[in-house]
């Protein structure tokens, strides 16, 4: 079959496209025709290495998390698909590689493909629509009537963040460029700050939740955000020792994260509110839960561009750029 490859670990480095052997599939795993395969920013993070220490890849390694596509075979103790079914998924740690036309996927982590999504619209939802509900919902517990601060309203987790947390009953607020304002209002953002030209910190009080996802210099501010007793969700870092203890990170590992993230973790508990890192995880039966959402419309996906397989490495790049509006897909069939 034909993949795109990383031989190493580089900035920018190009993806080989190769033909390598079909994929292994184990007892309890599907094997999927790859429709359409959703690009997120930690293809790219792998792909410079940036993620070595959490996820000790070898190479040559066959990228991508995302994907929607059609089952053509199952393992042994796979009871809950079929060849023919419509499937989609974000795959799990270590069994990536939706940059491909097959991809084995554990059957735990599938779900059927939302009937009114197309493959590309169902490819673009599972890492970021999970990130979304492991930390409003899993984590937070977000309830009708709290004040939720998402920021980067744009992107392809603050898309699907802030119609989750609205259809949570919450009040949002996120921070945008002055072109994407009409954006987040029509996803149901309360809150517009352009992050260009307005300080977040001077206009938001008073938050029992902030989904960060960007820069250290972010996180801090974001403490000032926050009622006593409110929460800090990062996203983007850095991890914290239960995340090490969660991913049975070796002893090192460990110590990194807890020097990493001491400062955020002593500076939050000064100010009465908690901190605590996310790294989503697959999860077919969560994902079930937010296909329910895509099929009344509560969730809508947001897609700022699609690739022909071909142009898997012009994909990334748009990624990394950091501009997308929405999600990049890349279109297989
Ligand atoms: N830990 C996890 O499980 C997990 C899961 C998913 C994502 N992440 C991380 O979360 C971060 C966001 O991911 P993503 O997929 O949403 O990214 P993305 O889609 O690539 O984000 C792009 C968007 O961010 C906006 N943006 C850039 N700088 C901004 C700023 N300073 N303030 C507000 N908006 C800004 C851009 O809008 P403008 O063009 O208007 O600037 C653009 O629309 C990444 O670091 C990613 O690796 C982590």
């Amino acid at each position: 079959m034909k993949a795109f490859v990383l031989d190493r670990y580089g900035k920018q480095r190009a993806l080989r496209k190769a033909d390598v052997p079909m994929p292994t599939l184990r007892d309890d795993e599907v094997l999927v025709q790859v429709h359409a395969a959703g690009v997120n920013l930690l293809d790219a993070k792998i792909r410079q290495g940036e993620f070595k220490l959490i996820l000790p890849y070898r190479m040559p390694l066959v990228l991508g998390h995302d994907m929607a596509g059609v089952v053509v075979k199952v393992g042994p103790r796979v009871r809950q698909f079929e060849p023919g079914d419509e499937v989609y998924a974000r795959v799990d740690d270590f069994r990536i590689g939706t940059f491909a036309e097959f991809v084995a996927v554990k059957a735990a982590s599938l779900a059927p493909k939302p009937p009114r999504l197309t493959m590309v619209e169902a490819a673009a939802m599972p890492l970021v629509a999970l990130t979304a509900w492991q930390a409003l919902v899993e984590k937070a517990g977000l309830k009708s009537g709290q004040k939720v601060f998402i920021q980067a309203g744009s992107g392809g987790v603050g898309t699907v963040a802030i119609q989750l947390a609205k259809h949570l009953g919450a009040t949002v607020a996120t921070t945008t460029s002055s072109g994407n304002v009409a954006l987040v209002k029509r996803l149901g953002a309360d809150i517009a700050v352009d992050y260009k030209t307005q300080d977040f910190a001077e206009v938001l009080q008073d938050f029992d939740l902030v989904l960060n996802s960007q820069d250290g210099q972010t996180l801090d501010k974001s403490l000032r955000v926050l009622k006593p007793g409110g929460r800090l969700i990062s996203i983007s870092g850095p991890p914290d020792p239960a995340f090490g203890q969660a991913i049975k990170a070796p002893g090192f590992v460990k110590l990194v994260m807890r020097l990493l993230s001491s400062g955020i973790r002593r500076r939050a508990q000064r100010r009465g509110v908690d901190y605590s890192f996310l790294f989503m995880q697959a999860h077919g039966g969560q994902l079930r839960e937010i296909t329910r959402l895509l099929d009344t419309g509560a969730i809508r996906p947001v897609i700022d561009r699609v690739f022909p397989f071909d142009s898997t490495n012009e994909a990334l790049a748009f990624v990394e750029a950091g501009r997308a509006k929405g999600k990049v897909v890349i279109q297989l069939v």
